[in-house]
Parts: structure tokens; C-alpha cells; sequence
């Protein structure tokens, strides 16, 4: 993988999506982030980095437990991220957070200056992801913690959609997506760390971490109409087959899809589709 143009990738799709991330009739991020959040339990005074915080679906709940004696700090390699947290915090008059667009694999910090790292579906973006997580334990105190979210990675699937998907998105069209994105690729890169628990905990435990707890639970997804979640899928990484389709293709499965979506809908009630999320916590004992 060429990390640099991989990375370039991977800010333009999310600098595109920021405007309208988590905010058109579908909710996601937002409650897992806060459920992320309830589970790491930050403290009043609590120094966290938010890794990947996109829009601030995590850092915003976090910053309101550290309180005004901690302090949140909000990363992500998507300027146009960046900005719309600024605006919120601004919004928010959240003076304990603060924003920099920075590449999270490599954050510039220094070492044992925090209490908590968080990453809400954003460490897998990380090309190298077990080497940024030992990068981590170094600038967490003793005693101090780690909590992330990860998509729970089946074989049938889109790696980031829910099994429901399975049938409605024809395997033979992920063909069209880059190498680096095919569904074996995908699997090769997560699950030589991510996919089996066991391996997880290895990981973690490699990059300094200890305490590891994995909980796979899911978080509802809530979409006012099936339309509603196919714009929604062109903000987050389902956004990387779309740019591939062949456009009579895209037209094809957005219809199939919405029709689909409506079908298992309650009448006019939105639609809610329980999706899988792997929460990993852990410690540093020094
Ligand atoms: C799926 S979004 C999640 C955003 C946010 N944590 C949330 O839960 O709403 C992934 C985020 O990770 C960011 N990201 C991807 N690669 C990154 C990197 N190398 N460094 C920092 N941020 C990165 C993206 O720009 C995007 O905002």
C-alpha cells in the first residue's frame, strides 16, 4: 500500500463527507461514541485524546465528564473535520476541548501527558494500527487508559455494514472497489489484529496494554427513510464503493437498496437496524 496516497485517499473521502457526517436522518456515530464513552468513564480533570474525532461523537460527551478542570483534545487528518468540531465547540462554548488537524498514527504529544485515548471507528483507518496503538500506551500515564470501536468484521460482508447488507449488496460488485479495498484485502489487514479476539488481545497486549476487554454489542442504527440511509452510506466508508460503481451500477443498487430498506420498515417509522460494534478497552501498568 502506498501510505501517503492511501492517506490522501482517506482525508478527501472524509473532508467531502464533514458538512453532512451523522447529520441527514441517520444516526450512528453520535450514540456510539457516547456509548464509547460511558464505557471509558472519564473522570473530572481527565487529560483524553480523541484520535479520528471527525465531528466530536465521542469528544464532545467526553469533554462534558473531564469537566472544566480536564481537557479533551480532538485530532483527525480531515481539515474540513476539524473545522465543523471547532464550530461545535465554539457552539457549545466548550472551552476544555481543543482541535488539531494532525495525523493520528503519529500523534506529536508528549510521552505519559495522558489519561485516556479514544478512537471511535477511526484506528482502522490507521495503515498501521498495532504500531500506533503501542505509540498510545507511551503517552498514557500510568494507570492510564484506552477505548476504541471497531466495526465487528464478518466474511459475507462490506467490511463496515451490518450482515443485513449481505444480500442486498451483490459480493460481485465490490470487484469494482481498489485493490487496497477489496473484501480480501480488507480482511488480510483487520483481521491479522482485529477480527478474532484472541488476536486482539495479542496486540494489545504487544503495544503495552493490559486489563484488555472486548464487548461486542450492537449500536441502533436509526434512519428516517431507506433513502435517507443510502445518501447517509455516501458519508461514511461505504462512500468507497460508490466512488468505484460504474454509475448505471450505483443508480441500480441505490434503488435496490432503498426499496429494500423501506420494505422493513414499520409503515411511516423509521427504519432501525441493530449494527455490530466491537468495543476494546485496556490499561497501562507501568
Ligand atoms: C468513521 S470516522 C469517525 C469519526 C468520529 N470518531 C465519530 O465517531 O464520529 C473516521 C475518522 O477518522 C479520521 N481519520 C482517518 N485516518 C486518520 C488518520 N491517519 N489520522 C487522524 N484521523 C484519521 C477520518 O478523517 C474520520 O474523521
Amino acid at each position: 500500500m502506498d501510505e501517503t496516497a492511501y492517506k490522501a485517499a482517506v482525508t478527501r473521502a472524509f473532508d467531502r463527507a464533514a458538512a453532512h457526517y451523522d447529520r441527514m436522518g441517520v444516526e450512528f456515530f453520535t450514540p456510539m461514541g457516547r456509548r464509547l464513552v460511558e464505557l471509558a468513564a472519564p473522570a473530572p480533570g481527565n487529560r483524553v485524546l480523541d484520535v479520528g474525532c471527525g465531528r466530536g461523537a465521542a469528544l464532545f460527551p467526553a469533554a462534558s465528564l473531564v469537566g472544566p478542570e480536564g481537557s479533551v483534545l480532538g485530532i483527525d487528518i480531515a481539515p474540513a473535520m476539524i473545522e465543523e468540531a471547532r464550530r461545535e465547540a465554539e457552539r457549545q462554548g466548550a472551552v476544555n476541548v481543543e482541535l488539531r488537524t494532525m495525523d493520528g498514527e503519529r500523534p506529536e504529544l508528549p510521552p505519559r501527558s495522558l489519561d485516556l485515548v479514544l478512537g471511535s471507528y477511526s484506528v482502522i483507518f490507521l495503515p498501521d494500527a498495532p504500531a500506533a496503538l503501542a505509540r498510545y500506551a507511551e503517552l498514557l500515564r500510568d494507570g492510564g487508559r484506552i477505548a476504541f470501536t471497531s466495526p465487528v468484521f464478518t466474511d459475507d460482508t462490506f467490511p463496515f455494514l451490518p450482515p443485513v447488507f449481505t444480500d442486498l449488496i451483490p459480493r460481485s460488485l465490490l470487484r469494482s472497489l481498489p485493490p487496497e479495498w477489496q473484501p480480501e484485502a480488507l480482511q488480510r489487514r483487520f483481521n491479522s489484529w482485529l477480527g478474532r479476539v484472541a488476536d486482539l488481545r495479542r496486540t494489545m497486549e504487544k503495544a503495552g496494554f493490559t486489563e484488555v476487554e472486548v464487548v461486542d454489542e450492537p449500536v441502533e442504527l436509526v434512519a428516517v427513510s431507506g433513502e435517507a440511509w443510502v445518501d447517509w452510506s455516501h458519508t461514511q466508508g461505504m462512500r468507497l464503493l460508490w466512488t468505484h460503481l460504474p454509475e448505471e451500477e450505483s443508480a441500480r443498487l441505490s434503488t435496490r437498496l432503498i426499496s429494500a430498506l423501506d420494505a422493513m420498515r414499520d409503515g411511516d417509522e423509521p427504519l432501525t437496524i441493530d449494527t455490530p460494534v466491537r468495543f476494546v478497552t485496556a490499561v497501562v501498568r507501568r
